[in-house]
């Protein structure tokens, strides 16, 4: 009806699109999720971090013998760009499942393990059968939505609300980086009375405190990622190569091109190329690589060198003012992100991505906020 209309319009502002709406707001959604959260200990207080719905379940979490991440598409890629952080300052060793996939399997579940369910709307029909799934076998279940009182918040045994606001794009992006955060959070709370990570700690919290801050700087890059999709908006495929904790970036980056823009995309592990992806580099396929700085950083800079020797369409993501990289010039596109701490990059890489899918799918003519024959919440499996 025109009301419906008018109050969408306003409930807009004046973006044209919730999804556009959705990936500028990411500034003030992460601000919202840390909010009350960080101790920044310039009080008497030491640094840390404080989850209400999580406190009583830190020492059972800690002992546990493994962290089972449980999530379906860009609330799965969340997870998977946590799980470094996560291993490293829990000590646990962290593994994955994709919802539909844990079921099909019927995967062995312990009572010892403890059991993540990571749900945007905290109603999607696989994680929530996979929750149940879980409590039959006796994990403790910790859900991280972003829905008060939604299937999978009052099913599980204690968690986290992301806060990031509501989310009306199909295509999920605040609610992505929210996760994000939330689960880096969750990984401090765990890793919150070992020595040894002291200064890994402050400085993933210092990274946390101007997170917001670099977010509005790496949307600057607009302008930019909207020429881009003017170059690439006829192609039919686009590839994402990534790895440690942009191997999610990848991922994450490919789902948005792929479920808004309707482009075909693949994000891959930059580690597996030459088990494969290789074979498909020539002039003409763009490829994306993202080469920001940290631990992986040598190994993506022999990578590039050799997408480059191969002649491939590069386009490189790269930590500002990085001069390093063999590609500069010629066919290679360079976009360049605020550094931040190494667990932190995947939020502020993934949002590049967020707006070349955004124009991609603009400049092509499709539907935004609705894609083709996908739905927000998937309450059917
Ligand atoms: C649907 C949505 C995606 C979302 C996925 C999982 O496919 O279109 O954007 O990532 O479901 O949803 P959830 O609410 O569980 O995060």
């Amino acid at each position: 009806s025109v009301l419906e209309m008018e109050v969408e319009q306003i409930m807009k502002g004046n973006y044209d699109h919730f999804m556009q709406k959705e990936i500028h707001e990411q500034p003030e959604s992460l601000t919202t999720t840390m909010r009350g959260r960080l101790i920044s200990g310039d009080s008497s207080k030491a640094k840390g971090v404080l989850l209400g719905g999580l406190k009583d379940h830190l020492k059972t979490i800690r002992r546990s013998r493994r962290i089972v991440f449980i999530g379906c598409g860009t609330s799965y890629n969340a997870a998977l760009a946590a799980r470094p952080f996560m291993e490293e300052l829990s000590g646990v060793p962290v593994t994955m499942e994709i919802a539909s996939d844990l079921l099909d399997r019927e995967g062995p579940i312990y009572r010892e393990d403890t059991v993540v369910f990571v749900s945007q709307s905290g109603e999607t029909a696989d994680t929530l059968q996979a929750l149940k799934y879980a409590k039959k076998n006796g994990a403790l279940c910790v859900g991280i939505t972003n829905t008060v009182g939604s299937a999978i918040a009052r099913e599980t045994d204690c968690g986290v609300h992301i806060n990031a606001g509501c989310e009306i794009g199909v295509a999920s992006t605040k609610a992505y980086t929210s996760q994000i955060v939330v689960m880096t959070m969750v990984a401090l709370a765990l890793g919150d009375d070992t020595i040894s990570s002291q200064a890994r700690r402050e400085a993933t919290l210092d990274g946390l405190l101007d997170l917001p801050n670099k977010v509005r700087e790496v949307l600057k890059l607009n302008d930019e990622l909207k020429s881009l999709a003017k170059l690439l908006m006829c192609e039919q495929s686009l590839l994402v190569f990534g790895r440690g904790c942009n191997y999610a970036t990848a991922l994450e980056g490919a789902l948005k091109v792929k479920e808004v823009a309707l482009m075909h995309s693949e994000g891959i592990l930059a580690g597996e190329m030459k088990h494969g992806p290789l074979a498909l580099v020539d002039e003409t396929l763009p490829i994306i690589v993202i080469a920001t700085h940290d631990a992986c950083f040598r190994k993506q800079q022999s990578v590039i060198q050799q997408l480059h020797a191969r002649k491939g369409r590069l386009i490189v993501i790269c930590s500002k003012g990085d001069t390093s990289l063999v590609c500069t010039g010629g066919s290679c596109r360079v976009i360049e992100v605020p550094q931040v701490v190494d667990c932190l990059q995947p939020v502020i890489n993934i949002v590049p991505l967020q707006l070349l899918a955004y124009h991609l799918t603009v400049l092509r003519g499709f539907n935004v906020d609705q894609p083709r024959n996908l739905a927000k919440s998937v309450t059917t499996q």
